[in-house]
């Protein structure tokens, strides 16, 4: 798909639908521009989306980093939080060519003259062979299917590990050296499943947040008994009929990459409950 950026909040698509490139420019067509008010209320970043915004915030001031991606890019706001930490290549990925389309808009915006490139691909399969100084996912995973949040997209939630497993597959094809991947990681898809993938790629990961959720019954009486049996009351806490559990930010890295930022309990980055997953993986 090739699309061109008409003015400020007016991302046009040649070929909707297909997988490929949206270059922005500063072209003049007249075109009719998407209603942007009612894509930024459907896709407004949750509260998985904020706590990435922690983290970039307060460990990418120790980094370098120049290219940069987001794999799920929905609103694009990471991608702004980065541009804001001083990234200056900008590749944004969604399945939705509608988030690309918000995503470009709120780019011109808030990071004005930086490269940015937005792909409508399924993960990494457009992605080219480049690799990234930082690269950021808040991908649906929760391990069972759920009735879809009033308002949302389908492409927001659920699936289990499917979408962050093939993530996980690819990442380290495209990490550079000393480049971190920061990821929410929701505690019951299973931390120990995803070290073990992380390890046979030659990455570590660290949790570097852990907060904590009230989840409403119907979606904690979805999960199997076995993921129950394995995270109650480790990361899943039943009191009095309501839910809670955790949920984390993983940073990854290759392994044997010195670690540019200062450890999790010394940088005092937990709140909510703490979690006994808080650490290395
Ligand atoms: C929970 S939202 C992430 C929101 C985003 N972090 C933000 O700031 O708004 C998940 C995003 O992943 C996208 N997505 C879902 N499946 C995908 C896939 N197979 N490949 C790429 N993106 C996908 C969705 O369209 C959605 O924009």
């Amino acid at each position: 798909m090739t699309a061109t950026l008409t003015e400020p909040g007016a991302l046009v698509s040649s070929d909707p639908g297909s997988a490929g490139h949206f270059f922005l420019s500063g072209s003049k067509a007249p075109q009719p521009a998407p209603d942007y008010a009612a894509l930024s209320v459907r896709m407004r970043p949750s509260e998985y989306t904020a706590a990435l915004l922690r983290v970039i915030e307060q460990r990418s001031p120790a980094l370098s980093i120049r290219r940069t991606i987001d794999i799920g890019t929905g609103s694009g706001v990471l991608l702004a939080a980065l541009a804001h930490s001083g990234a200056t290549d900008l590749w944004g990925v969604d399945v939705d060519p509608d988030a690309l389309s918000l995503a470009g808009a709120l780019l011109a915006s808030e990071a004005p003259g930086v490269p940015i490139t937005l792909l409508n691909s399924h993960l990494w399969n457009d992605v080219p062979a480049l690799r990234f100084d930082a690269v950021v996912a808040n991908l649906p995973h929760y391990p069972a299917e759920v009735p879809l949040s009033p308002g949302r997209n389908p492409s927001w939630s659920g699936g289990g590990r499917r979408l962050l497993d093939e993530f996980l597959d690819g990442l380290a094809g495209h990490l550079a050296p000393g480049g971190v991947a920061w990821i929410t990681h929701h505690a019951l898809a299973g931390l120990d499943v995803s070290k073990a993938m992380l390890t046979r790629h030659g990455l570590v990961a660290e949790v570097v947040l852990t907060w904590t959720v009230y989840e409403p019954g119907d979606r904690v009486a979805a999960l199997s008994p076995a993921v129950i049996a394995a995270e109650r009351p480790r990361s899943l806490r039943c009191i009095a009929g309501y839910h809670f559990v955790d949920s984390h930010v993983l940073e990854i890295r290759r392994a044997g990459d010195p670690v540019a930022t200062s450890s999790p309990a010394s940088a005092g980055l937990q709140f909510g409950s703490k979690s006994s997953h808080t650490g290395t993986v």
